[in-house]
């Protein structure tokens, strides 16, 4: 498995904290309420104790895995996510994320006041974060045990969501972040019937013509532009699959509409339109055109053809992602990303040739839903 993430998925990295931390807060709740029915003795401060370094460790795991994220990539959400869903669902994570921080915060604050420093299983202890005050503990206590309800309950939402994805929406979001290929297997017994439908395609028998654009997907592009990482996306383009009887796809068309290059700046758009970059009065287009695709493994394709950019056409292979329409879902689901230099393409005329301030390296990723063509 990947240790990094892509736009389509999840790498090992950001899997295993994100499991590991689930495994750890299950656990914290356990031992609190292991701890509360037991009178104050040995015993009841073994289990608290433990639950203190169990809590530290998920502290220091949600700090590394900030990091990491702020490092990597991550995966886009569904094309055919409403705007709200997007917005309920960066809300949710933005939350999770700040609990898993207040939580054990108030937690160590708590046996400060209390003057029960925190050791992390009995290795090193840590420094108190405030000096011992009953009133302070009070407060720490309550806000620890509120925080810990709202983590509770939030992460309870957050996995119904997940649900929802798998079951009824039927995409890819909770599979991308499941730790190993055969856990499906287990979640499949629980709907043992069409569990798989969302990826088999023979489940799914499907020939014909479908089509998506800018309204139903995304086509964007990252750079480096001095040194800072850059993106941008054009505002119209359409892309055609055909698929034979069996459910294969059989061809693939993305055409784009160079002037529609978008990245947030008036000054770099009109730029990048201009003679020395897209020359988009010339070549208005820029197009991918395969008939010949390779089926590499569950659900993942190869399509090699010819990518045109300007004038310059090159032979290409563009692995993409595809997620069968189910039962319930408009069309076919289609994601991929693909390295290019843009100097291959003469996307880089004069002082643009330069790789000094603008990269040779591009890398075009997109994700659309596509209809049956009418
Ligand atoms: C994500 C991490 C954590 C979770 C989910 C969690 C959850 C909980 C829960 C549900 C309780 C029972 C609340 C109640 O009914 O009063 C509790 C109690 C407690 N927690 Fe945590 N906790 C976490 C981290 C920590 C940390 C890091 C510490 C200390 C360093 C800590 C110290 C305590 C103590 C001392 C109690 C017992 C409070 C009392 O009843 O006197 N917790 N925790
Ligand atoms: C303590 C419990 C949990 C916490 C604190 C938690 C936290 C998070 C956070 C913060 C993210 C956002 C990742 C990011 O954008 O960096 C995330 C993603 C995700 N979580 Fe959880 N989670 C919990 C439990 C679960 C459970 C039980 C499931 C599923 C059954 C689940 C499924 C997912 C999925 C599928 C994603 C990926 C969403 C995507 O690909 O866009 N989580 N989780």
């Amino acid at each position: 498995m990947p240790i990094r993430n892509t736009l389509e998925r999840w790498g090992s990295v950001a899997k295993f904290f994100h499991w590991a931390i689930v495994v750890l807060v299950v656990t914290q709740f356990v031992l609190a309420f292991i701890a509360e029915d037991l009178p104050l003795g040995m015993q009841k401060l073994a289990v608290l104790a433990r639950h203190k370094s169990v809590g530290i460790t998920i502290l220091a795991l949600a700090t590394l895995r900030l990091l990491w994220r702020a490092a990597n990539r991550n995966p886009q959400l569904p094309a055919a996510m409403a705007g709200w869903e997007r917005l309920g669902a960066r809300a949710a994570h933005a939350l999770l994320y700040a609990l898993l921080f207040a939580v054990p915060l108030a937690g160590w604050i708590m046996s400060s006041a209390k003057n029960f420093p925190v050791s992390w299983f009995g290795l090193f202890q840590l420094p108190d974060l405030v000096a011992p005050s009953e009133a302070t503990f009070d407060i720490a206590k309550e806000a620890h045990e509120v925080l810990a309800f709202t983590l509770g309950g939030v992460a309870t939402l957050h996995l119904l969501a997940a649900l929802k994805h798998h079951f009824v929406n039927r995409d890819t979001v909770l599979r991308r972040m499941l730790p190993f290929a055969r856990v499906p297997v287990v979640l499949g017994l629980l709907a043992a019937s069409g569990f798989f439908a969302g990826d088999t395609l023979a489940a799914a028998p499907v020939a014909g013509t479908w089509t998506g654009n800018a309204a139903s997907g995304r086509l964007e592009f990252q750079f480096r532009q001095a040194g800072a990482a850059t993106s941008g996306a054009f505002g119209q383009f359409t892309v055609t699959l055909v698929t034979a009887a069996d459910g294969a796809p059989v061809r693939l068309a993305v055409a784009v509409d160079t002037a529609s290059i978008g990245t947030k700046d008036k000054d770099r758009d009109g730029l990048l339109r201009s003679a020395d970059l897209f020359d988009t009065g010339k070549f208005p287009r820029a197009v991918f055109e395969a008939s010949r695709i390779k089926h590499t493994a569950d659900g993942h394709y190869e399509a090699s053809g010819t990518l045109t950019i300007r004038d310059q056409a090159h032979a290409v292979t563009l692995p993409f992602l595809l997620t069968a329409p189910a039962a319930n879902a408009a069309g076919w689901q289609i994601a991929g990303e693909l390295p290019i230099k843009r100097l291959d393409y003469g996307v880089g005329q004069g002082e643009w040739r330069s790789t000094e301030m603008v990269d040779d390296a591009v890398t075009v990723s997109w994700s659309v839903l596509l209809s049956p063509a009418r």
